[in-house]
């Protein structure tokens, strides 16, 4: 298989942006101090997908409107800057043809289960909704770049439960292309200059210990119950097994936890694609 270099990353991402100028201004105006929710619906209502799922996701059970809102403005104000920029750079990604609906699927469980780990360690829950979404992006741009390689990778990390299977996939990663998807995706995010903070939480989200921030540990965790979602093992009794269990949701806690993010990532991704 052949070898991601960065040369091939950089003249993806040029081929990406070019392609979806949209979407490319919105995320370099979101880090603007100067610019606001009705300058930014301004330059988002020229692209009818984002503003498509800028609206559906304001409007879902998660954020409790009562699917109420009507403006992108006020839509924009609810869902937050990072929540938007994170659906542009996943609109300029999918541009490639790369994002999957079990992407999809995998993005939002991971993104409502951090939010809801982010409110029990008390670290900002928009954030870390923001970063669940695309922590997985390095695998999107690795699949646009080589997208039979990636399949097969793609499975193993979705079936990895242990650590040993999630290192497995690491190594297979490497083996195969010369870069891990979490080091990849870093890349992209720091390219787009997302900051420092989900860079690292992006980089290490399959980390072989600890957290090394809040933001972190609510993303580590998130992804950790999206995958057991996505198994269908039985999350009862799963305190003495090899599979890697969240670090902030007490074992007992986690079937009730598991049944709250399983209806509100359905909900949303059915407010977002039916
Ligand atoms: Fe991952
Ligand atoms: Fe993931």
């Amino acid at each position: 298989m052949e070898l991601i270099s960065t040369e091939d990353v950089s003249l993806r991402i040029e081929s990406l942006e070019a392609s979806h100028s949209v979407a490319s201004r919105v995320m370099s105006l979101v880090e603007r101090d100067d610019v606001g929710a009705r300058e930014l619906s301004i330059v988002i209502s020229a692209d009818p997908v984002l503003v498509y799922r800028i609206m559906q996701m304001a409007n879902s059970a998660f954020y409790g409107t009562g699917g109420r809102v009507r403006e992108l403005r006020v839509a924009i104000a609810i869902i937050g800057f990072q929540a938007v920029k994170s659906l542009s750079l996943t609109a300029v990604i999918e541009g490639a043809g790369s994002v999957t609906p079990q992407d999809w699927q995998h993005s939002i469980s991971s993104a409502v289960a951090a939010s809801e780990v982010a409110r029990r360690l008390g670290a900002d829950q928009q954030l870390a909704f923001s970063v669940g979404l695309l922590h997985d992006i390095g695998r999107a741009v690795m699949s646009s770049l080589n997208p039979a390689g990636s399949a097969s990778i793609t499975r193993l990390e979705r079936s990895a439960l242990t650590a040993a299977a999630e290192r497995e996939m690491l190594v297979a990663e490497r083996e195969a292309f010369g870069i891990n998807h979490a080091v990849l995706g870093a890349d992209v995010l720091g390219y787009w200059n997302f900051s420092p903070d989900i860079v690292q939480a992006v980089a290490s989200h399959h980390p072989q210990k600890g957290s090394i921030s809040r933001l972190h540990g609510a993303i580590v965790d998130g992804d950790r119950i999206a995958r057991l979602i996505e198994s269908d093992v039985p999350v009862t009794d799963l305190a003495e097994s090899e599979i890697l269990l969240p670090q902030y949701v007490h074992p007992t806690d986690l079937p009730d936890f598991v049944k709250v993010v399983q209806a509100k990532a359905t909900a949303m991704l059915h407010d977002l694609f039916s």
